[in-house]
């Protein structure tokens, strides 16, 4: 299956509550070969209107982020733990993420990324539950031949501007 055919497949779930709130599903881009993948939260309202991951003012965070290490958007993969807005940008639930969970290992099967980074604690919570982001901030981990390297969420800048340096 190419990740057309599964992102296309993906529009059509309407498998959680989440689907009813949403515009759109946000499957995720980026390039199908991407040695990256990075893994937000949920879908914004921005994201919810476009369709697209990551394209409001974290995303340009993101994209700036990206650029200090000489990448663009197309050079890696973007997903998201959820692929719907949860209503009101809340924190997405436990069986929400757990429903939506096929879709990012489907993913994860069909990019087949070396390096992963999620972003923020719902994130690095599918590959280390109970772990406790500000701990993890910057910590990087191999398993099964795959290196994790854990991260803040962007929009942590956006509410304390001190963070845009720790990213950095
Ligand atoms: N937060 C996310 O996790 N993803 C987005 O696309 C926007 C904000």
């Amino acid at each position: 299956m190419t990740l057309e055919e599964l992102h296309a497949e993906c529009k059509e779930c309407t498998k959680c509550r989440l689907r009813k709130g949403a515009t759109q599903v946000v499957p995720g881009e980026g390039s199908p070969d991407a040695d990256i993948m990075f893994i937000g939260e949920g879908p914004g309202k921005v994201e919810d209107e476009l369709g697209r991951p990551f394209v409001g003012p974290a995303g340009k965070f993101l994209d700036e982020l990206l650029a200090s290490i000489d990448l663009k958007r197309e050079d890696v993969f973007i997903a998201h733990t959820v692929k719907c807005r949860p209503p009101g940008n809340r924190d997405p639930s436990e069986d929400e993420m757990e429903t939506c969970r096929p879709w990012l290992d489907r993913q994860i099967k069909v990019i087949d990324p070396k390096i992963f980074v999620p972003l923020g604690r719902y994130a690095l919570r599918k590959f280390i539950p109970n772990a406790v982001i500000s701990n993890e901030h910057g910590n990087v981990y191999e398993r099964s031949g795959r290196i994790y390297f854990v991260m803040y969420h962007p929009a942590v800048a956006l509410y304390k501007g001190s963070m845009r340096e720790v990213l950095l």
